[in-house]
């Protein structure tokens, strides 16, 4: 798999650095990417952790620094059983954050089995590794969502997993879906798609009737969106072809955002079908690639000059303020 990162060409100040990142649910990985005993250091949120899976076959995730001496938990560390185990003096962690064994003390402090590294919540779903942040560590406020169901009583097939770093805030990829007048101007679809936009506590759903481009030529389709915060959506492309895009959406920092999608079609569809829906997903991976260039060379205008057509942008961006945390830490 690759992760292509579109690199910044402009020298001009963007205006990204130390903004806010938002709090939820976010995708770090795929579940087939950590196989029983597997350790690895993820670097999200403008900080790090260390994720591992034990026998059991659940994952686990805690802060990198062990507590005792400092050595890095990721780094040369082991699976023990369920726990991780340190590199430097062999201090073992449950997924809470305790220390478990200590193999040359008689006793393990009270404190230290309480709980002394940070915990991340894990959970895996649709194929998917999500841990929930929040700056204050709060517990989730919503549930990672899962996939909808697939029309006709048939089963999505998982048919293309795609990955990109984009050099842009978070916020910026989901706004382009409510941007209305870039989607002639960057994707070449014929006319504005007329749009319904609803939005429901932490979930907003978007669905938008367009010509788009289809591997038949142009012609009416429906695009219907589901976000729920601001990590994860679900997007059914309905034409000739009928695509569900999984998507994540996961800040590594303010300026840069690791994208993954899974694209599904629906199960038993026949080999003309696949053909077209193997084309629509193409169209789906060029009109993202299409996107970058802008996002990575963008500047952050907090008050930009909208004009009629524009599309719910704004509203957009104040249904996202939510997702911030303005309590102080
Ligand atoms: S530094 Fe981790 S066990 Fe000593
Ligand atoms: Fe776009």
């Amino acid at each position: 798999m690759t992760i292509m990162n579109v690199a910044t060409t402009t020298t001009i100040e963007r205006g990204y650095d130390n903004l806010p990142l938002p709090f939820g649910w976010f995708g770090v990985g795929m579940s087939n990417d950590f196989q029983p005993g597997d350790i690895k250091t993820l670097r999200y949120f403008g900080t790090e952790f260390v994720m591992w899976r034990g026998e059991d076959f659940q994952l686990r995730a805690v802060d990198p620094v062990c507590p005792h001496l400092g050595a890095h938990l990721g780094v040369n560390s082991t699976v023990e059983g369920n726990d991780l185990r340190c590199p430097f003096h062999h201090w073992s962690f449950n997924g809470e954050g305790q220390v478990t064994n200590i193999p040359y003390a008689k006793v393990i402090p009270p404190k230290l089995k309480k709980g002394c590294v940070k915990k991340w919540r894990v959970q895996e779903s649709d194929n998917v590794v999500y841990v929930w942040y929040h700056p204050r560590d709060i517990e989730p406020l919503w549930d990672v969502v899962k996939l909808p169901p697939c029309q006709a009583g048939s089963e999505w097939v998982l048919s293309e997993t795609h990955e990109w770093i984009v050099n842009i805030h978070i916020q910026e990829i989901t706004e382009n879906g409510q941007d209305h007048a870039h989607f002639a101007a960057v994707h070449g679809v014929p006319g504005a798609p007329s749009a319904e936009f609803k939005l429901d506590g932490y979930s907003r759903r978007n669905t938008v009737v367009a010509e788009m481009n289809t591997p038949r030529g142009p012609m009416q389709g429906k695009i219907d969106m589901a976000a729920t915060g601001p990590g994860q959506s679900m997007t059914e492309f309905t034409d000739v072809t009928n695509v569900l895009m999984a998507q994540q959406l996961t800040a590594i920092d303010s300026g840069h955002t690791h994208q993954r999608w899974q694209l599904y079609h629906p199960a038993g569809i026949s080999e003309g079908k696949m053909r077209v829906t193997k084309a629509r997903m193409r169209d789906l991976v060029k009109q993202v690639v299409q996107d970058m260039p802008i996002w990575a060379n963008k500047k952050n205008l907090t008050q930009p000059f909208l004009v009629d057509g524009d599309g719910p942008l704004m509203a957009y961006r104040s249904q996202y303020a939510k997702f911030y945390d303005t309590e102080p830490a």
